[in-house]
This record gives C-alpha cells, sequence and structure tokens, in this order.
C-alpha cells in the first residue's frame, strides 16, 4: 500500500479511501449470517450496524442525555489532549473505528496549539461517515493532512500502512468491548505488533458502574438505540436480500453480570418466517425468538491491565474521572 502522506482529497475537495487489504479472510454477509443464525440464540457481527444510516443514526445516540460514555471521554480528551501531544509529539495519528472523528478534534486542536501537524489516518468500515469527517476537519484544521483508510479492523492489521515517524494510534469509544475476550486479545495484540518504541496507543473504555446507568446508556428513553439496533436488520434485507420487517422486532439491552457486559437483542414480536434471499432460505422467528446483535464489555482496573498485558502493552498514564466511569489510557509497546 502506498504510505504517502498526502491528503487523500481530490481536486473536488472529496475525500477517497484507499482500501486496507483484508489479513484473514474475511467472510461474507451471507456467510456471517449463515453462520450466525445457525447459534442459539442467533447471533450477528457488529460491523453491520455501520451502514451510511446506522453512523448517524449511532452519531445521535452520543448526544442523548443517557448515553455518557461520549460526553465523559470527550471531557477526558479535552483534559488530557495537551499533556498527550506534548509527551508523545506524533507525527501521524492513525484512528481505528473513527466514525465522526468528533472526540479526535481536541487531539488536533492540542496539537496545532504545539505547532505541532500530524497526518491523521482514519481507518473506519463506513466510507461516508469519514467523508464527512473529512469535511468538518479541513474546515477547522486547514492545515491538516488526511487519509481515508476503508476496512475491517477485524480482518487483521498487518497491512495499514506503516509510515515514518511517530506514530499515536486511537482506539476510542469503547470499540474495544465490542469483541469477545479472544477477539480483543487478538485485536490489541495485532496493534501491538504494529507499534515501533516511540509510537503510543490512546485506547478509550467503559467501566463497570451502576446496573441501571448501564442499561439506559444502551436503551435511552427517546429511542436512538432502539433505531440503531433495528436498523441492522435493515442493512441485511440489502445485503443479503432478506426481508426483515424491523418494526416486528423490540429492542432489548441489559447488563449481563457474569460476563460483565451490556447485550444488545432484537426480539421478535410476533410469530414469523425470513426469507434470506442470498442463502435460498427461510429462517423461524417465533415471538419471542432472540437474535444477538452486540455485546460492550465493562471493564474494571483488573480487567483493564489484564488485557493490556496479554497483548503486550504497557500502561504509561491512565486518565479517568473521580467517579471511574471510563478510562483512558496511554500505552506503550513492551520493549
Ligand atoms: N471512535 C468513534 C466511533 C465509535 S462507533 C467514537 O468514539 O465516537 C464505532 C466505529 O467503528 C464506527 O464508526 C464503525 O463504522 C466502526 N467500525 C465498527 N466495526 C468496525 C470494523 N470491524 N472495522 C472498522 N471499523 C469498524
Ligand atoms: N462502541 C460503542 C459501545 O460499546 C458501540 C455502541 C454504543 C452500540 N451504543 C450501541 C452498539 C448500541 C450497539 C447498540 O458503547
Amino acid at each position: 500500500m502506498a504510505q504517502s502522506s498526502q491528503s487523500s482529497r481530490d481536486q473536488h475537495g472529496r475525500y477517497a479511501a484507499q482500501t486496507v487489504p483484508a489479513v484473514h479472510r474475511v467472510r461474507s454477509a451471507a456467510e456471517d449470517v449463515a453462520l450466525g443464525f445457525a447459534e442459539q440464540p442467533k447471533r450477528l457481527p457488529p460491523k453491520y450496524f455501520y451502514d451510511d444510516h446506522g453512523s448517524r443514526l449511532f452519531d445521535a445516540i452520543c448526544d442523548t442525555a443517557e448515553y455518557y460514555p461520549m460526553r465523559t471521554e470527550g471531557q477526558l480528551l479535552a483534559e488530557s489532549a495537551a499533556s498527550i501531544m506534548a509527551a508523545v509529539q506524533p507525527g501521524h495519528i492513525l484512528e481505528l473505528g473513527s466514525g465522526t472523528s468528533r472526540k479526535t478534534e481536541h487531539l488536533l486542536a492540542a496539537a496545532a496549539d504545539q505547532g505541532q501537524a500530524p497526518h491523521y489516518w482514519a481507518f473506519d468500515v463506513c466510507d461516508s461517515i469519514m467523508a464527512s469527517a473529512g469535511e468538518r476537519l479541513h474546515q477547522r484544521f486547514p492545515w491538516l493532512g488526511m487519509s481515508v483508510l476503508l476496512g475491517d479492523y477485524g480482518a487483521g492489521l498487518a497491512h495499514l500502512p506503516r509510515p515514518d515517524g511517530r506514530c499515536l494510534y486511537l482506539f476510542l469509544g469503547g470499540s474495544l468491548g465490542n469483541f469477545e475476550p479472544e477477539e480483543s486479545a487478538r485485536v490489541l495484540g495485532e496493534i501491538a505488533e504494529h507499534m515501533r518504541s516511540g509510537d503510543r496507543l490512546l485506547l478509550g473504555v467503559d467501566r463497570v458502574k451502576d446496573r441501571s446507568v448501564l442499561k439506559a446508556a444502551y436503551d435511552d428513553a427517546a429511542g436512538a438505540t432502539a433505531a440503531f439496533n433495528r436498523n441492522v436488520l435493515n442493512v441485511l434485507n440489502r445485503e443479503v436480500g432478506a426481508d426483515f420487517d424491523p418494526e416486528a422486532f423490540a429492542h432489548e439491552a441489559f447488563f449481563n453480570e457474569a460476563q460483565s457486559r451490556i447485550e444488545m437483542h432484537l426480539i421478535s414480536q410476533r410469530d414469523q418466517s425470513v426469507h434470506v434471499g442470498a442463502l435460498g432460505r427461510d429462517y423461524a422467528f417465533p415471538v419471542g425468538e432472540r437474535l444477538h446483535t452486540e455485546i460492550s464489555r465493562k471493564f474494571t482496573p483488573d480487567s483493564l491491565a489484564d488485557e493490556l498485558a496479554r497483548a503486550g502493552l504497557a500502561m504509561a498514564e491512565h486518565y479517568q474521572p473521580s467517579d471511574g466511569a471510563f478510562s483512558l489510557v496511554l500505552a506503550a509497546p513492551r520493549y
């Protein structure tokens, strides 16, 4: 892959994405459905949430009063950005699952204040959200060179660009917690392998807390999260030729204490059968049948330290609010 630090903005000011080649074979949507629907309960990988509409719905979740992780992590970044940028002085910032890049603005503003001009690499599975983030960032930071990388961060990171100069990797928003423990260990290990000695990883993970606060963050009163969860059925209708009626499924979120994770499900509200064109078969969804769509793991200081250690990362700084609601960790490779 080209390792140019040129902005990937074309002459019309649009951001053209470079595709990051997968290392591990990526299953097709039809394969993911065939495998996931064979499980009990039926399951689906979370990346299908983030089509163009889904990314916008996620942004709406971030603005709800209940979804504290966005505000809390944003506040931690606002407070710590200057010291992070002064300590790391990165030539490059590479963000996994960058989405709207809203919180990244704190780091870019601190960079500008300190006379730094890092190149920004956004990496996401959703092309359109990176393009609109690019427009907004360009308005606020006209000096910024930005490259847009399209791909699946679960498919291996060996083909990520590795430009010269120190790199600050970002993995924010608690996205690490959307992986099962084995997967998150692999992904964090792959990030660690990609890092050189002066590089740092800024990792944001959510913490265990009062279960009603946790539940509300994934079940807001205005229904933004419910709409986001149901939208995955529209994505399946398009991607695998299914005929789901999203309104015939109810959103449910609860804290699974034993596994320290929020679980999101969609629950069939009537006896129904769903045709999946790409697989040429029907799936029964009797009333009460669940489709498990997401996990969001919640960490303690100990489980977070374990997670980093297993990946070969050392905690250099730990930023957290006084109530311990969220953790922002600056981590270094252990060599
Ligand atoms: N980091 C942002 C966005 C979090 S939402 C924040 O903290 O606000 C998760 C983001 O990760 C979305 O933009 C989604 O499109 C992206 N994403 C989800 N699964 C992904 C995958 N497998 N590979 C790459 N990006 C993914
Ligand atoms: N990374 C986010 C989190 O775990 C993703 C997320 C927030 C999410 N709200 C959601 C995923 C609702 C599915 C449904 O906090």
